[in-house]
């Protein structure tokens, strides 16, 4: 497996060393001028001797400034290891008294103190001093314009020495820095690594939670809401995983019976009894397509289904007297006396329409299928106060025993003994339905030991219901 990228430990690096060698690149620069400056004054003080030596080798007769200046004597003044030197000097007059008249006085000179900057001579760049001075002592000394001009290969080198000697710790502190930094942000992040080491090294099936004391606070809260959804994730794997346990068992002794059926019926001769074992299947395959159809409404309304829920108002008195008008003629074929007890008024519930069709229907069914012939069925729809809306089905069969009244809404739980048709999902599709609708179901027998009351008390909505 490729390992990722760290791209938090770089990115924090990149944000912490990129400032700081912009930082550096700007004080090397400001170092770096700063050197020149220095060294500069250095040598502007050397070129500034030189100029005065040069005058002193003037002198004035009858009022004519010469210069007097021998090859030995410039040779001493101006050859230098490092750089080259030239000289001219003028007189107050303008007048060109002697050395490279190639150096240019483009730059006025002041009248006060030497002047320093930067020129050129013959292609090169170089340093200038101009300054103005008197020939001798007497204070009726005529003055002389004196430039010397000297290349810059000692100031540029003694400016990068300077530089040096104050970069290089710096740059030294900036890699040890990096280093520290690299080891600090890997110790910081360990944590992390462990914890993706953790999470990669797990079978697709440990849905169980990360441990979250080793991991630091900033990621707590990603790491609670990770484990949280494999709870969720967990439950809905369990649910279906029971789902299709259960489903397979159920539907494993109706199939048998089915083949043990049509066994028996291709043994038939007699078309009379080929007939009446075809009848007989019919009624099979009939029960075993209704435990199919309840197997999947179950499957519909699992606990994480909310989301496909559509809540919508409804009045719920018109809507159970609607269904139980549907069921008349079942109740009139069982012997069943089926009457319905209405408020008066709409009684508006948030409801599924769909689902809660399912609910009254099994409610109804089981009502009419464990009553006597002969027995009375009363559906009916009232206010129960605090907002609550209660609907109830109440027949006056045998009372359910106290001790099996939670368990019959576990699916597939039938009471011992039932001599009826079905396979026990009933009750449970009517819980998970009154689950979804945030409804309640009680369960209550009559009088001692006969009848049983199923209520189901939804909220009030506050809305009124749509026109239908
Ligand atoms: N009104 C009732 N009177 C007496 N017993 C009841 C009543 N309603 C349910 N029971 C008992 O509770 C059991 C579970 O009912 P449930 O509706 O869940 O399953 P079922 O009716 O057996 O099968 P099916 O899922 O096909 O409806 C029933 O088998 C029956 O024993
Ligand atoms: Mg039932």
């Amino acid at each position: 497996m490729q390992r990722p990228e760290p791209r938090l430990q770089r990115k924090l690096l990149a944000w912490l060393l990129g400032p700081l060698s912009v930082l550096f690149l700007l004080d090397a620069a400001a170092a770096y001028y700063g050197s020149l400056r220095l060294s500069d004054q250095a040598f502007d003080r050397a070129l500034h001797e030189i100029a005065r030596e040069i005058v002193l080798h003037t002198k004035e007769e009858g009022g004519v400034v010469r210069l007097d200046l021998s090859p030995a004597a410039e040779n001493i003044l101006l050859v230098d290891r490092d750089d080259r030197l030239a000289y001219r000097l003028l007189g107050a007059d303008g007048r060109h008294l002697g050395g490279n008249p190639g150096l240019s006085t483009a730059e006025v000179a002041g009248n006060g103190r030497p002047r320093f900057y930067a020129g050129q001579l013959d292609g090169h760049d170089v340093r200038v001093v101009d300054a103005w001075m008197p020939v001798d002592e007497r204070p009726a000394s005529p003055r002389v314009r004196v430039l010397v001009a000297e290349t810059l290969h000692k100031r540029t080198r003694l400016a990068w020495e300077m530089l040096a000697t104050v970069i290089v710790p710096q740059l030294l502190l900036i890699l040890m820095a990096t280093a520290v930094v690299w080891f600090g942000i890997s110790r910081g992040l360990q944590p992390l690594q462990r914890l993706r080491a953790a999470v990669s090294d797990r079978s697709h099936l440990d849905l169980s939670p990360i441990a979250i004391d080793d991991v630091p606070g900033e990621v707590r809260p990603l790491v609670e809401e990770v484990n949280d959804l494999m709870a969720r994730l967990g439950r809905t794997f369990d649910f279906q995983n029971r789902f299709v346990a259960d489903a397979a068992h159920q539907l494993k002794t109706p199939v048998s019976g089915l083949k043990a059926q049509i066994e028996l019926a291709l043994r038939e001769q007699e078309p009379q009894r080929v007939r009446h074992s075809l009848a007989q299947l019919y009624v099979s395959a009939d029960r075993l397509s209704r435990l199919v159809r309840q197997l999947l409404t179950l499957a519909r309304n699992e606990p994480g289904a909310l989301a496909t829920v559509q809540l919508q108002p409804l009045d719920l008195e018109a809507f159970a007297l609607e269904v139980s008008m549907e069921w008349a003629p079942h109740a009139i074929r069982h012997g069943i006396d089926l009457g319905f007890e209405g408020h008066g008024q709409p009684l508006v519930i948030d409801a599924d329409r769909d689902r809660l069709r399912e609910l009254v229907n099994n409610l109804v069914d089981n009502a009419i299928r464990y009553s006597e012939p002969g027995g009375r069925v009363t559906v009916r729809t009232e206010a129960a106060g605090e907002g609550q809306v209660k609907l109830s089905v109440s027949d006056d069969g045998p009372a359910i025993p106290v001790e099996e009244r939670e368990r019959i809404f576990q699916r597939f739980h039938r009471l011992l003994g039932t001599q009826e048709d079905g396979s026990g999902p009933g009750l449970a599709i009517v819980s998970e339905i009154a689950t979804l609708h945030h409804a309640q179901i009680t369960l209550e027998e009559d009088v001692d030991g006969v009848g049983n009351t199923f209520s189901v008390f939804f909220r009030g909505s506050e809305a009124t219901p749509p026109v239908s």
